[in-house]
């Protein structure tokens, strides 16, 4: 029986969404996770659901562990990763409050353990790359469309999430730089975590909420902790029934 884990957890703890709840404290060769894994059943399917920032929102971006919280869930048996993730919008046409299933990604932290693979045996055939040109998992994707659009929900197909290092929001040149490079939408959170899940070779799809514009836009008042916090609370029934509905039409391992 394969199992789905989910990262961001927030808003999903709900008891009365998970069926048969346990917590489980894993550790790591890397430390603990963020937090102790939930375990139980969405929907009729095993999860393993994650607290990416603790169970109390205490860990900032750049202190996730997200070795140890990717090597957490490949121990429960995880076969296919969900992520949910809040972002900012670098489009017009995508606006607060909507869903993106993204399915590119550019990496602009600067300080995180990127990799699984910084020691190795002395050759160069022990050396270990990593292909990612494509990070979000195909299958999972469609998935979350068909189930996005079987909900009515105001979704997105395909989109490129840059991830800056945090916790500051960006400058308006950094925002319009971010812009010029192809980039859609931006947060502090899916690098390295999409890149751990592929060395682990963990399918991994995100749904990002938007919750602002960014700081391109001149139009707007700048960027607020909480009036996004107020945006993603008020939209959080969107994206736990999108997750609910996505995880029994999740096959098992791809
Ligand atoms: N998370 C939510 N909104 C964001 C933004 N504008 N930039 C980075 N991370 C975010």
């Amino acid at each position: 029986m394969s199992i789905v884990g989910i990262i961001g957890g927030s808003g999903l703890e709900n008891p009365q969404l998970i069926e048969n709840a346990r917590e489980v404290t894993v550790d790591t060769p890397y430390g603990p996770p963020s937090a102790p894994l939930l375990r139980g059943r969405i929907g009729g399917r095993e999860v393993a659901l994650l607290a990416r920032h603790g169970r109390e929102h205490t860990i900032p971006p750049s202190q996730v562990n997200n070795r140890a919280n990717l090597l957490a869930l490949q121990e429960q048996g995880c076969t296919h990763l969900l992520a949910s993730a809040a972002c900012g919008s670098l489009r017009q046409d995508i606006g607060p409050g909507e869903l993106v299933i993204p399915d590119q990604l550019i990496d602009f932290t600067r300080f995180r353990a990127v990799t699984f693979h910084d020691h190795f045996p002395p050759g160069i055939e022990n050396a270990r790359h990593t292909a990612l040109a494509d990070p979000f998992a195909a299958e999972i994707r469609k998935q979350l469309l068909m189930a996005g659009r079987h909900l009515e929900l105001p979704l997105h197909d395909g989109g490129t999430m840059l991830t800056i290092e945090g916790p500051r929001f960006s400058t308006r040149a950094e925002s319009r730089m971010f812009q010029l490079w192809g980039a859609d939408l931006v947060n502090m959170t899916i690098a390295p975590e999409a890149v751990l899940a592929a060395e682990l070779g963990l399918p991994y799809a995100v749904v990002a909420m938007v919750t602002d514009y960014d700081s391109w836009k001149e139009d707007e008042p700048p960027l607020q902790v909480p009036e996004l916090v107020a945006v993603f609370r008020g939209n959080l029934e969107k994206l736990s029934r999108l997750l609910i509905t996505v995880l029994p039409r999740l096959a098992n391992p791809i």
